[in-house]
């Protein structure tokens, strides 16, 4: 498994958006054309392409999160795989990409985020293994998850 996570732009936002998750996963995360449109105006939210090569097969989508007083912490809004590249270890190192891309960048940031809805096993599994921790919060019927981030030395 050759990972990368690439920027959306002009030439492949139309090859990203055709990426589907399967017809019993689809409340467990949105589309990725909305996910597309809430990038575009909301600027704290990065949206990237998972490649295997040059092949898309899937989605993630991070936001910067600004808590004020309580400072700032990443939130992985979006993951997903298409349905006919699932199980074959793109989810596993498609989070660990971007981990690995936002723990770069841990100087200002405590923590980062990730929510779904119960009922979502997979996602718990990968999660967990990855050092997500249960907060014990829940928003809009979503269970939140947070990985700490340590402050790299100056
Ligand atoms: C969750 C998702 C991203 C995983 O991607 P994937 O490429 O199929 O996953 P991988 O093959 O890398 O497997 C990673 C881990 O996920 C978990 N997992 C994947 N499929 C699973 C299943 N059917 N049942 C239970 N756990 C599963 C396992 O813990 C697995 O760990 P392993 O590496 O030890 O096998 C993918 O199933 C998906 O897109 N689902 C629909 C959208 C979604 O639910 N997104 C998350 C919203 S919060």
């Amino acid at each position: 498994v050759n990972i990368t996570l690439r920027e959306i732009d002009r030439e492949n936002y139309r090859a990203i958006g055709k990426l589907k998750v399967a017809d019993n996963q689809q409340r467990f995360v949105a589309t990725n054309p909305w996910s597309m449109v809430q990038s575009k105006y909301e600027p704290d939210l990065t949206p990237l392409g998972v490649y295997d090569g040059d092949t898309p097969v899937g989605f993630v989508m991070y936001c910067d999160e600004d808590y004020g007083v309580m400072g700032r912490a990443w939130s992985i809004w979006r993951v997903m795989i298409d349905q006919t590249q699932q199980g074959r270890g793109y989810g596993r190192a498609a989070m660990e990409a971007l981990l690995a891309r936002l723990r770069a960048n841990t100087t200002t940031h405590t923590g980062i985020f990730i929510s779904f809805v119960p009922e979502n096993i997979a996602a718990r599994n990968l999660y967990t293994s990855l050092g997500f921790e249960d907060t014990g919060m829940v928003e809009d019927g979503e269970l939140v998850f947070r990985l700490p981030l340590t402050k790299s030395s100056p």
